[in-house]
């Protein structure tokens, strides 16, 4: 089992370790019970996790002598809302949950926001542990603390910021999970390639059709080098003041897409239409080289994900959606661009016709 610090401020004791293996579920529950002691455990999942992983999980920590309940809802992004959070807070009251309580997120990225939101307000805190099961989860979601539920008029616009006590990614429950799923991950693996890690990037260039058929020892790397770079973003980072929003990369244009689309695109698809019109973007106002980009546009393409953006889908429609994005300061909508593969920067000056032209000539 692979092990990692989060260093995070110490006045807040939000320091944690992020561990990384392959069947790691046994060892995993004796960790919890030694490091986590708790009145009771309560683990959140979904109902299309729940049904696969959670009665094993439930029996590993049984037999770690813990006191274990479970709370499941249904899956999907429509429940990551008020609702949801608030029937399970009255779940966890009927168990006889306190503030000596410890919850466990058992899922994708919408149990670990889910979860956490509401450990961070239940009884005005409770600690909680990310188990993600997502290969998204995994390599994103589960790191930093960000907690949310969607409202009407946009996603995660309810949440705190608010640390796990520990993550436990077990690369096991990637076998169960669909192909969809895996590739809205493997958009975000390239993303890290792309913003961070030139050696990732090559990784996957020379290796993608085993990284498509899961080779264990391949994602077993991957994914504790993405960890590796999203906890060091978030150590410097940690509330999203500057740094952070670099691993926003692909994803102003990748939700303004997903939106317009009404949600017919994948997030990861529309994730890597982001990445290809980030990059070309960058490669438009002069900072990254064609070459880079095309290296960009070519992975994207042999890791199974779209280059084109649907006619259907209108560019001014694209562009107002950009504009209404959370993530912009006044007017400005602030975009991650490259100098090359490895070094992004944040830029709040492109010309709205050149986005629109980048829209256009992808289509
Ligand atoms: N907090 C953060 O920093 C952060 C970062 C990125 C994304 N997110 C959030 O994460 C969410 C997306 O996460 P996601 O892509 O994991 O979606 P998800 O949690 O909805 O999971 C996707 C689907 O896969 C199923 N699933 C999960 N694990 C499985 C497994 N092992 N086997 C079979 N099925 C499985 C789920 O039930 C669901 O149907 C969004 O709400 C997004 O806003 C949060």
């Amino acid at each position: 089992m692979r092990s990692m610090k989060v260093n995070l401020d110490k006045k807040t004791l939000s320091s944690h370790e992020i561990r990384i293996g392959n069947s790691i579920l046994d060892r995993m529950a004796l960790l919890i019970a030694k490091n986590h002691k708790a009145g009771r455990y309560i683990i959140v999942t979904d109902d299309n996790v729940g049904p696969l992983h959670s009665a094993k999980l439930i029996a590993a920590l049984k037999t770690a002598g813990l006191t274990v309940d479970m709370i499941e809802f249904p899956a999907g992004e429509h429940s990551k809302n008020i609702d949801t959070a608030m029937e399970i807070a009255e779940k966890l009251l009927d168990l006889g949950a306190d503030r000596n309580s410890l919850l466990l997120a058992l899922g994708g990225g919408v149990v670990g926001d889910m979860a956490g939101f509401v450990a961070s307000i239940f009884m005005r805190s409770v600690p909680y542990i990310q188990i993600p099961t997502t290969l998204l989860a995994q390599v994103d979601s589960s790191i930093g603390g960000k907690t949310a539920v969607d409202l009407p008029s946009g996603k995660n616009l309810l949440g705190t910021f608010y640390q796990p006590r520990a993550v436990f990614t077990d690369l096991h429950y990637l076998t169960t999970l669909p192909e969809k799923e895996f590739k809205n991950g493997l958009a975000e693996i390239i993303k890290y390639g792309i913003i961070d890690d030139e050696k990732i990037f090559s990784l996957l260039e020379n290796n993608i059709e085993q990284v498509k058929r899961k080779d264990p020892a391949l994602l077993l790397k991957l994914v504790e080098g993405c960890c590796r770079i999203k906890k060091s973003i978030v150590e410097i980072d940690e509330k999203e003041q500057g740094l952070r929003r670099i691993l926003n990369y692909g994803h102003t244009l990748g939700h303004a897409i997903e939106s317009e689309s009404a949600f017919s695109i994948a997030h990861g698809e529309a994730v890597a239409l982001g990445m290809t019109a980030a990059a070309r973007i960058s490669e438009n106002v002069g900072y990254l080289e064609s070459a880079e980009c095309k290296r960009i546009e070519d992975l994207i393409g042999k890791a199974g994900l779209p280059g084109r953006i649907p006619v259907s889908l209108s560019t001014r429609g694209i562009m107002s959606r950009l504009k209404t994005d959370k993530k912009k300061d006044g007017d400005v909508v602030h975009f991650v661009l490259l100098k090359k593969i490895g070094m992004p920067f944040v830029n709040g000056g492109i010309d709205d016709k050149i986005t629109s032209a980048v829209i256009e000539g992808m289509k």
